[in-house]
């Protein structure tokens, strides 16, 4: 019951949020571009053509999407897809594997199931375009652009005026340290130490995307993968809600996030980044949010059973698959990071301040 009144209030809240940001959203979009780097999260289609099993190109992912099936990781929208429409773009951004020269213009998606900030992260499932292979894909990004807007000067600043987005490192827990068997990590470092070595890793990759031109970046925290259905299920709980050390070290990881995002931004002074954070956001009372089971019927690697028939009540659904949040759950987070409810949603800015910046 808890639940239910807590998915409801958020509901509330959303709709409330929603005015405000249709009011906003009328004519151009509030920026010219915008640029998406992370994994199955924001995933559009990228993997469909990988060698990996990691993919969403088949029913019942996509039951929502106006398009239906396109290789999104959920039954309708991702964050990345509403936070677009929120900033006025009236088509979704196209993902890499796809994007033609007409369309890189608005922007690009880089992301990819199963990617991680390590190269390695994901590796037991097939392919997948690591953090560092986007950034490589972005650099190729920018030299088409430069082709098409054949003005050097033009291209720089067009880049810094843009949105960027980055939502990456679960599978470096999930499909990685959470894996020992697969991937030596846990074997070699401390939870502790793991954290501050991927949030290292990630300080340079986000250095490297700034030296690449962007100025606006939201960087998103961890959700609470202990939370996640599949994660419950490979770990058990012990008697609590949620695999708590597994929370313990989401949040160590957090922590570390974000004090890079405030040393990103106190280095680069013309730079602006922010940190999202997915705990305050999907817990409104700001307690632990409640786990759900998933709304399709998932197998043994938490993914939703091809032509399965998913839950009737998509709507009221947290996830989807074993990991992954419906549309619903994609709208409060997109909503509260767009325009944040709480100060701890998003600091220093939430992403509609981002790009009047
Ligand atoms: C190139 O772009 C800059 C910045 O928009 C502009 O000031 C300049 O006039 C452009 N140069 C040419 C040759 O069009
Ligand atoms: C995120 O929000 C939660 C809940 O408000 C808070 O306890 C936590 O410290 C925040 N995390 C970070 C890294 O700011």
């Amino acid at each position: 019951m808890a639940r239910e009144l807590r998915i409801f209030c958020s509901f509330l809240i959303f709709v409330g949020v929603m005015h405000i940001v249709t009011f906003v959203v009328t004519g151009e979009p509030q920026v010219p571009c915008y640029f998406i780097f992370g994994d199955s999260l924001v995933d559009s289609g990228n993997n469909n053509k990988l060698a990996t099993a990691a993919k969403a190109n088949y029913r019942p992912y996509g039951i929502d999407f106006p398009q239906g099936i396109t290789g999104r990781f959920t039954n309708g929208r991702t964050v990345a897809d509403l936070i677009g429409e929120f900033l006025g773009f009236t088509e979704f951004i196209p993902p890499y594997a796809t994007a033609t020269d007409n369309e890189i213009r608005t922007g690009v998606n880089y992301g990819s199931g199963s990617a991680g900030i390590r190269e390695e992260s994901g590796s037991h499932l097939g392919d997948r375009i690591s953090l560092d292979r986007q950034l490589n894909n972005h650099v190729t990004t920018i030299s088409r652009l430069s082709l098409l807007q054949s003005n050097k000067t033009f291209t720089n600043e067009y880049l810094k005026k843009c949105i960027y987005l980055s939502n990456i490192g679960s599978n470096d827990y999930i499909n990685n340290y959470l894996m020992p068997n697969n991937y030596p990590t846990r074997n070699i470092y401390t939870v502790d130490e793991y954290a501050a070595l991927l949030v290292e890793q990630y300080f340079q990759q986000l250095k490297m995307l700034y030296d690449l031109g962007a100025r606006k970046v939201a960087v998103f925290g961890l959700g609470q993968i202990g939370c996640a259905p599949a994660e419950i299920a490979r770990f058990g709980t012990n008697g609590k809600p949620c695999v708590e050390w597994i929370n313990d070290a989401v949040k160590i990881f957090n922590e570390k996030l974000k004090s890079i995002v405030n040393e990103l931004n106190n280095d680069y002074p013309d730079g602006k980044f922010t940190f999202i954070n997915l705990t305050s956001i999907s817990a409104p009372q700001g307690d632990l949010p409640i786990p759900s089971p998933p709304c399709c019927r998932v197998g043994e690697d938490g993914q939703c059973v091809p032509n399965s028939t998913p839950c009737l009540l998509r709507a009221l659904s947290v996830f989807y698959d074993g990991f992954h949040p419906t549309e619903t759950a994609n709208t409060v987070i997109a909503t509260r990071s767009y325009i944040a409810l709480s100060p701890m949603d998003a600091s220093p800015y939430d992403i509609s301040h981002l790009a009047r910046l």
